[in-house]
């Protein structure tokens, strides 16, 4: 499936050249693209991302199922429909069913039945006025996972029973056939999957605060900054026995706002050169890095069975300058 609110025309050619399961459409400048693309022989699956109007997920800047923000086609403002029907007009093209994707980081299964609801009964709607019976439905992902201990996360066994069961009843009221269900897990598989590793550069006491900077920070890992996101680092490599303390876990880049996790607690003897592993780290992460202040993306690291694979290098100055010279 090739998703964005974004595609340009080079993601377009890519994935059609690559036989491209399903294009997710976007936007209704994304109908005639692909249909041109392909010629007036061609044949390319599309789906379309709808804004179902449900606010979930853990932060205002990771809720994607509402009416204010940039990804999908409202149902309440008809831009849906009107792109459906667009899209019914173009021979090539082939809908096959209804996306949605409310956000992420949602741990109540609630919002996914309102969403099944909402969307069962747009394809209802486009059945009474087009014919359209929609073989597939895609639920997006958002599947929220605890970063720390004691978060909580989403009952995937309730999710997979009751999103089910809200389907049957939904499709069963409006006399339609149950679509394929599609979801798309994200953070959910690949986040438990990775740790970020830090080594402590500083430790210094402001005031109340302890503040422990480390070689890393907003470059590899953005989103404490953007959005608040709260990780739980723990110390690796050496046992200490020191009280835990209450400290303030920083990057090494030119902003005050350069968080890692705000209140950590670590052992209180805690000194430059002590390695610091922060869990769940394998979802948005290596993705979002970038080059702020040029300190350079970390290396990615294979572990499993007592063996170490290196999978990504570390990025330099050198390595930078010959990628863009
Ligand atoms: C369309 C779509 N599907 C699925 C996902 C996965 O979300 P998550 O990692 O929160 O499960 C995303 C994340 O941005 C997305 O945009």
């Amino acid at each position: 499936m090739l998703h964005g609110n974004a595609k340009s025309p080079r993601d377009l050619d890519t994935a059609l050249r690559l036989g491209v399961g399903r294009i997710v459409i976007d936007s209704p400048s994304e109908i005639a693209r692909p249909a041109a693309a392909i010629g007036p022989d061609g044949h390319q699956k599309v789906m379309v991302r709808v804004i179902p109007g449900i606010s979930a997920g853990g932060h205002e800047k990771i809720r994607t199922g509402t009416d204010d923000q940039k990804f999908g086609l409202s149902i309440a403002d008809g831009y849906a429909q009107h792109a459906i029907a667009r899209i019914l007009g173009q021979p090539q093209l082939e809908l096959t069913g209804l996306h949605c994707h409310l956000g992420s980081q949602i741990t109540s299964v609630k919002p996914y039945l309102v969403a099944v609801r909402r969307m069962v009964g747009l394809m209802s709607r486009l059945r009474d006025q087009h014919g359209l019976v929609l073989p597939e439905l895609d639920l997006g992902g958002g599947h929220g996972i605890a970063c720390r201990p004691g978060e909580r996360a989403l009952d995937l066994m309730a999710l997979a029973r009751k999103v089910r069961t809200e389907l049957a009843e939904a499709c069963a009221t409006a006399d339609l056939p149950v679509p394929r269900l599609i979801i798309e897990p994200g953070r959910a598989i690949a986040g438990p999957a990775g740790i970020a590793l830090y080594r402590v550069l500083a430790v210094k006491h402001t005031g109340d605060r302890v503040f422990v900077a480390v070689d890393g920070g907003m470059s590899d890992n953005p989103r404490p900054a953007l959005y608040g996101v709260r990780y739980a680092p723990r110390l690796i490599g050496r046992h200490s026995t020191a009280a835990p303390a209450r400290v303030t876990v920083v990057g090494r880049h030119c902003e005050a706002g350069d968080l890692l996790a705000a209140d950590a607690e670590l052992p209180a003897d805690l000194r430059p050169g002590d390695l610091l592993a922060v869990p769940v780290a394998g979802a948005y992460h290596l993705s979002m890095a970038s080059g702020y202040n040029l300190v350079g993306r970390p290396p990615v690291v294979a572990v499993g069975d007592g063996l170490a694979r290196l999978l990504v290098g570390r990025e330099s100055r050198f390595s930078y300058g010959a990628a863009v010279g």
